[in-house]
């Protein structure tokens, strides 16, 4: 039984994390800057210890990070430099508190020439990971399919359209975060084995044509797909049009099969599976009107 660490714990990659560690028996430590949150309260009812922590805050890492192992994802909403920097310091604090193993989640193609300004960033903490002496893994996880059910896409759909910002007929590699905690969970349980590893993962590819049958199919009503013009995504930011232009012309190969065969314990959701298990009656409800003054 390990002792593990878990950044982002209330979020969806450090959250599915710490699911399949504490199924598996682990123990975990699950970081975040707000301990009284519900997501935080869901965690300690899972028999998670909750720890206060903030990757800008360097001495609450030094105070949590302890134990056998340590789960680290970075957050991008701040910006590349902010993702660099906060990285850099939890790779810091992960060596100062000398942690026999550290799983970093980065993205897929981070190691390539993308491009793309926040898989350029991720690419910076890997390599400040593999420097920093402490025995590592990476996994690059491909398009996450939970974005299916926020935001625009969320958006879109209510009104019975698929919105994506790629031709029909290109494949994108996807996993769910599900498939990414489990992911982790095995390499952090067999750290002989992923030790110097860099992996990235999918569950699946699929067209955006393939994706709207599978949602139409899945929330029992009819979905149009409609391609979204980069210029469009381009004004609301650069990066995400870097990402969007990269998966349409160099494309996010991963190799699907491959993972099935060598690591079939995760227990691997198709697009599909992962579509059929969502509770498309709340994410397609109405948003509540604003509150009148
Ligand atoms: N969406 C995709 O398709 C995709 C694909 C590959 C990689 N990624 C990468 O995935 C990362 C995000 O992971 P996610 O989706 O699992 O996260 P998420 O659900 O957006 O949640 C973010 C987590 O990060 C924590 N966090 C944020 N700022 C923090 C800080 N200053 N100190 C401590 N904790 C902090 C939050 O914890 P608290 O709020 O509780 O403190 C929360 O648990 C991004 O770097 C993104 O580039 C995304």
């Amino acid at each position: 039984m390990l002792t593990v660490a878990v950044t982002g714990a209330t979020g969806a990659q450090g959250g599915a994390t710490a699911r399949s560690l504490l199924a598996a028996g682990h123990r975990v430590r699950a970081l975040t800057r707000r301990p009284d949150s519900p997501a935080a309260d869901t965690l300690r009812a899972l028999g998670a210890e909750v720890r206060c922590a903030d990757f800008d805050d360097r001495s609450s890492l030094d105070a949590a990070l302890a134990g056998d192992s340590l789960f680290a994802v970075t957050a991008f909403e701040g910006g590349v430099d902010v993702e660099i920097r906060q990285g850099r310091t939890l790779v810091d604090a992960a060596a100062a508190a000398r942690l026999g193993h550290v799983v970093l989640t980065s993205v897929a193609h981070a190691d390539r020439d993308t491009g793309v300004p926040h898989y350029e960033s991720k690419r910076v903490i890997e390599d400040h990971l593999r420097a920093s002496g402490t025995p590592w893994t990476v996994i690059g996880p491909a398009a996450f399919m939970d974005n299916y059910t926020g935001g625009w896409t969320a958006d879109g759909l209510r009104g019975g359209t698929f919105a994506w910002p790629m031709p029909a007929g290109r494949p994108l590699t996807l996993i769910s975060s599900r498939d990414i905690g489990a992911f982790a969970a095995l390499a952090l349980g067999r750290r002989a084995d992923f030790t110097g590893r860099r992996i990235d993962i999918a569950s699946d590819e699929r067209t955006p044509a393939e994706m709207t049958g599978i949602l139409a199919a899945a929330m029992g009503r009819p979905v149009s797909y409609e391609e979204v013009p980069l210029a469009y995504v381009r004004s609301r930011s650069t990066d995400l049009a870097a990402m969007f232009s990269y998966f349409t012309t160099t494309g996010l190969d991963v190799d699907v099969a491959g993972l099935r065969r060598e690591f079939p314990e995760v227990g691997w959701h198709g697009f599909d599976d992962w579509a059929r298990s969502q509770d498309w009656a709340s994410i397609l409800a109405p948003e509540p009107a604003p509150p009148h003054h």
